[in-house]
């Protein structure tokens, strides 16, 4: 595996790119805003496509660097689906798992801190966001945190991986790297308590100032969906509305783009091809599949994901390609759910 921990020292955040290998697939978990094109550079260095960017909660002290990445790359955007950001390509929930080629890590729900606070785990080391830091925790005192629901996360969950799991916090403001469960379960003085009340009475009078960044990060880190009024305004976009008289016609084909997991959770529309958004670029260059039914059959593509997002970005990689008909579905399967679209499971 591949695995870079990187460092913004502003914010004292630590960003993770992973890989299963050279060549392949990457995931960057928390990066931020300004070390962008040093997390680009550093793919390129070792031959990686990055194909997700994850946060695991809305920050408040710094700003996020999901949409720079999706806007350089096209890759898919990803948090949690309690998540207040306006548009993320792909929302996780609690046992998904959070895949790319030759990694699959287990998504765990650890609100407390913020009310979308998540971790991913891998079988030796876990991800914890700002749930569980290095002889620390996360504070519980924004307006959607929860000392109660942090402990339920930390005892009931975190805690119960093996004690050699290695722990990869979020931030860091002492210069620790790394830690245990076993560690962190010895040594860390906020989970030396007997009872949830104890830890409730801890978090509840640490008395910290806000983040420097907060009143803007907060805001920023909202909006980070993609600018889609330019995709509608050259008519490559389809309200939900529209979208559904289109369905059933026989000269259209909808092109699911999401995961297998997101299909089986929310349903399909029914007739769609599956082509997930990963594979997309070689479907829709000549010889692909999609190029070649468009070219065979006539067929105007309306491709459709989870928000709109990825299909957004599909669009103008068709669109690119030539297939000048292609549209897609704003809002995604979330708007066509809103406005009574037939789904099948
Ligand atoms: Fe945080």
């Amino acid at each position: 595996m591949i695995f870079r921990q990187l460092f913004d020292s502003v914010s004292s955040t630590y960003s993770y790119l992973l890989a299963s290998r050279q060549g392949g697939e990457a995931l960057i978990i928390d990066p931020v805003l300004d070390k962008v094109d040093r997390y680009l550079r550093l793919v390129r260095e070792l031959d990686l496509r990055l194909v997700k960017a994850v946060d695991t909660h809305l920050h408040a002290d710094h700003i996020t660097g999901l949409g720079a990445l999706r806007d350089k790359t096209q890759c898919i955007t990803v948090m949690g689906e309690q998540t207040k950001a306006d548009v993320v390509s792909m929302r996780l929930a609690d046992g998904d798992r959070l895949t790319i080629e030759g990694l699959a890590l287990d998504v765990v729900y650890t609100p407390g801190h913020t009310d979308d606070s998540y971790s991913f785990a891998l079988p030796d080391r876990v991800f914890t966001g700002d749930t569980l830091l290095i002889r620390g925790t996360g504070r519980t005192d924004f307006p959607n945190g929860d000392a109660r629901h942090q402990y339920e996360s930390i005892f009931g969950r975190l805690l119960k991986l093996p004690d050699s799991t290695l722990v990869y916090p979020a931030h860091d403001y002492r210069g620790d790297t790394v830690s245990t469960i076993g560690e962190e379960k010895a040594f860390n003085p906020r989970l030396q308590v007997r009872s949830v009340e104890e830890y409730v009475e801890i978090m509840n009078n640490l008395k910290l100032a806000n983040p420097k960044m907060m009143d803007f990060a907060v805001p920023a880190n909202m909006k980070v969906g993609l600018h889609q009024d330019e995709i509608a305004r050259r008519g490559w976009a389809a309200n939900a509305n529209e979208a559904l008289a289109l369905a059933g016609k026989p000269d259209v084909a909808l092109i699911d783009l999401r995961e297998r997991s997101e299909r089986e959770r929310q349903g399909i529309i029914p007739g769609a091809l599956h082509v997930p958004y990963p594979r997309l670029q070689e479907s829709i260059a000549p010889g692909g599949v999609l190029h070649e039914l468009v070219r065979s059959t006539g067929k105007r593509l309306v491709l459709y994901c989870a928000f709109g997002e990825r299909s957004a970005m599909a669009v103008q990689a068709a669109q690119d390609e030539g297939l000048t008909s292609a549209c897609h579905i704003e809002g995604g399967i979330d708007a066509w759910k809103r406005a009574n679209g037939p789904l099948v499971r």
